[in-house]
């Protein structure tokens, strides 16, 4: 048990930056992604059929064995986690817009969260943040596009920057301090957004947390691999392969398949 891979999905390839951090805080697990970016974006879909197309990711994991999985969706995780969690026997991590951090550290007291309208609609999502922005001017802005575009290959065009420019000069005349990426895709939107944001501008993004609190769930239900050899990893996609070739291009990408789900 304790040598079947950890499984992670996405709508597509954003989760891979998530896959990323778990791969380099856990180098000897072995791991499974799955990039849904057939159904992508889930950010516009209502929150049963994010409900399903999670229940479907997870399901086909599960017949790949995985002994824990990880939701590298933001979007999945505030609409979904809580019946994937009533309804498989295995322990599942999360994402969610890590507003925590920016809170308890803002100086302006202005804080910028980009993500799906999925996320910021969400249940989960509003319990987190009224939790911790007392006193704090939390400005939410829909990401609407930048997922279609990163899935088209486009993360470095002039659409991108234009659209980028147009969410984030509004948040920057408001003087935030930081910004919070609520979305798993937009991590690869960092050196653009380096280019639009002012210095003083953190950016605050929960891939390695999400790392750290997968390392922590594994240990806890003693699923660590016993093995002393590094981990494979292995990524199917139910679209085109170039997109997660681009993508992971400075990674050593052990086995990437097309695959049906
Ligand atoms: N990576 C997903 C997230 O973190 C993108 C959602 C979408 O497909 O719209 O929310």
């Amino acid at each position: 048990m304790n040598d079947q891979a950890i499984g992670i999905f996405d709508s597509g390839i954003g989760g891979t930056s998530i896959w990323r951090e778990i791969a380099t805080a856990l180098p000897k697990e072995h791991t499974i992604y799955l990039a849904d970016s057939k159904n992508a974006p889930y950010g516009n879909r209502s929150k049963e059929e994010i409900i399903s197309l999670s229940i479907k990711n997870t399901k086909k994991l599960l017949e790949f064995n995985c002994k824990t999985i990880v939701v590298a969706c933001n979007t999945a995780t505030t609409n979904a986690i809580k019946i994937l969690r009533a309804q498989f026997d295995v322990p599942f991590i999360g994402i969610e817009p890590a507003i925590k951090p920016a809170a308890l550290n803002t100086k302006t007291k202005k804080v910028g969260v980009l993500a799906t309208r999925g996320t910021l609609s969400s249940a989960l999502f509003s319990e987190t943040s009224d939790l911790y922005t007392q006193g704090i001017e939390v400005i939410e802005v829909i990401g609407s596009g930048l997922v279609e575009l990163i899935e088209q290959g486009k993360i470095h065009s002039l659409e991108m920057l234009e659209l980028l420019t147009s969410y984030i000069q509004p948040l920057v005349e408001k003087d935030i301090d930081y910004l919070v990426l609520g979305c798993s895709h937009y991590p690869y939107l960092i050196p653009i957004l380096k280019k639009i944001l002012p210095d003083n501008v953190v950016i605050i993004d929960s891939g390695e947390a999400v790392a750290r609190q997968t390392k922590a769930i594994v240990a806890e239900n003693n699923l660590l691999t016993p093995r002393r050899t590094q981990g494979t990893h292995t990524f199917y996609t139910n679209h085109k392969l170039s997109i997660v070739q681009d993508i992971l291009k400075e990674n050593s990408i052990n086995t990437l398949e097309y695959l049906n789900f």
